[in-house]
């Protein structure tokens, strides 16, 4: 019954859809639990690259089942061309299953994410701009419209009103735009309705049956720990769980169920929108980073702010998460640094702080406490084995690995699928 999840350790982008493809092979179901088209996975197959927002990256391995779990948020005009895109290159796609209880993003979700951005103005998010955060609240707020839904125009039609009567009010009176027209949007979802029929599915049901016959099943996180609205650095965070717990509740799977929980960590830090991020540099060093990992976010296309490796936060997404491995990525960028320094804990106000602070406060006024590594200038991009790597790049990781709290099992020293170091077997 092995249940993997793989999960973003950092603020997310970590190389997660590199990790889930290295598995695709031997796993029989990808799910993604959380987030919808806000993530952004960039999968290199071969000399093929490609770019996956809401789609789990199971998808491009043809023996995998993938599936979006009724934790997830859908956009439909988003999922159609992401899956005419794929068959275009001549990707299967028919295998895919979602939830008939997956909330959908609506138009009038994206105009609200928009609107509201622009509204807060300095203290804005930074978000998407994909109606993600609307999208869930709507879901709590019990105003959502779920992809069943789709299927009974009455309700739709009812569920729309029901969503619309105070958000007009609020776009009109308050944002000063145009009222949305009930009928409008009604018209557009039962449009996407027959696209998608095919593909909706009791998910919890096949996913418990799959755990049972003693399939490989793989929760695949969108976005990072830090981003988690409960254990992120709220308000700066997305509005869903992408931490462990959330896979459970995002696919309807017991605790008691999952077998192993891997966080995917970057070997240096990034971040895209607001929100403090103690190792944040604004430097050549920052400036270095960005051009040679290639930091620039697959969704919004925004510059990642960019830092040193942070231990603080890497042992704290072990414990919330209760990872038992790491897969460290990108470690290949940080070749060619005479030292590098990891931030081993912070400095706040004149004291030492060796876990990250509950208080919001505290943590925007959190200085790194740096410890410099010895770095090294050999490729190591061809590297096999851990023994391949130079000595130095060896010590790199055995300190992040002390210093983090969890094994790390793999290591990524290059883009493609292949440039992978594998330590301990994942399944
Ligand atoms: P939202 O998820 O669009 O509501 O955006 C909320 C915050 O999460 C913003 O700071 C986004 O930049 C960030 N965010 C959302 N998705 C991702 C992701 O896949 N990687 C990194 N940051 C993300």
């Amino acid at each position: 019954m092995p249940a993997l999840v793989l999960l973003g350790a950092q603020w997310g982008d970590e190389g997660k859809g590199k990790a889930t493809d290295l598995l695709g092979g031997s796993v029989d179901y990808v799910v993604r639990y959380q987030g919808g088209n806000n993530a952004g996975h960039t999968v290199v197959v071969g000399d093929q690259k490609y770019a996956l927002h809401l789609l789990p990256s199971g998808i491009l391995s043809p023996g995998c089942t993938p599936v979006i779990g009724n934790g997830v948020v859908v956009d439909p005009s988003v999922l159609l061309s992401e899956l005419s895109g794929l068959n275009e290159r001549g990707v299967d796609t028919s295998k895919l299953l979602i939830s008939g209880n997956a909330h959908i993003i609506t138009p009038y979700n994206v105009t609200v994410d928009k609107v509201t951005e622009r509204f807060l103005g300095k203290r804005k998010i930074g978000t998407t701009g994909r109606g993600i955060g609307p999208t869930y609240a709507d879901k709590i707020n019990r105003v959502g419209i779920r992809v069943q839904d789709l299927y009974d125009e009455s309700i739709l039609t009812q569920k729309v009103e029901a969503a619309l009567d105070i958000k007009n009010q609020v776009l009109t009176k308050l944002y000063n735009r145009r009222a949305i027209a009930v009928g409008q949007v009604v018209d557009e979802l039962l449009g996407y309705a027959a696209q998608i029929e095919q593909y909706v599915a009791d998910t919890v049901l096949v996913l418990n049956q799959a755990l049972e016959a003693d399939k490989v099943v793989l929760f695949e996180g969108g976005q990072g720990t830090l981003l988690d609205i409960d254990h992120g650095t709220y308000p700066f965070v997305t509005s869903s769980n992408p931490t462990a717990g959330g896979a459970c509740t995002g696919a309807g799977v017991g605790p008691t169920k999952i077998s192993r929980v891997i966080g995917i960590l970057k070997a240096y830090t990034t971040r895209v929108g607001a929100g403090p991020f103690p190792t944040e540099l604004f430097d050549e060093d920052g400036e270095a980073l960005r051009r040679i990992g290639g930091e620039r976010g697959v969704t919004t296309g925004r510059d990642r702010r960019c830092g040193w490796f942070d231990a603080v936060i890497a042992r704290y997404a072990t414990r919330v998460n209760g990872l038992t491995d790491f897969f460290l990525t990108k470690l290949d960028v940080l070749t060619g640094w005479e030292q590098i320094p990891v931030c081993v804990a912070y400095e706040i106000d004149g004291k030492r702080v060796e876990e990250l602070p509950y208080s919001q406060t505290d943590f925007h006024h959190a200085k790194p406490v740096y410890e410099m590594l010895p770095g090294w200038s050999e490729d190591i991009s061809k590297a096999k084995t851990f023994a391949d790597l130079p000595k130095n790049a060896q010590s790199y990781v055995k300190s992040l690995e002390e210093l983090s709290g969890a094994p790390i099992s793999a290591i990524g020293v290059g883009p493609g699928r292949d440039e992978t170091i594998e330590i301990n077997s994942f399944i």
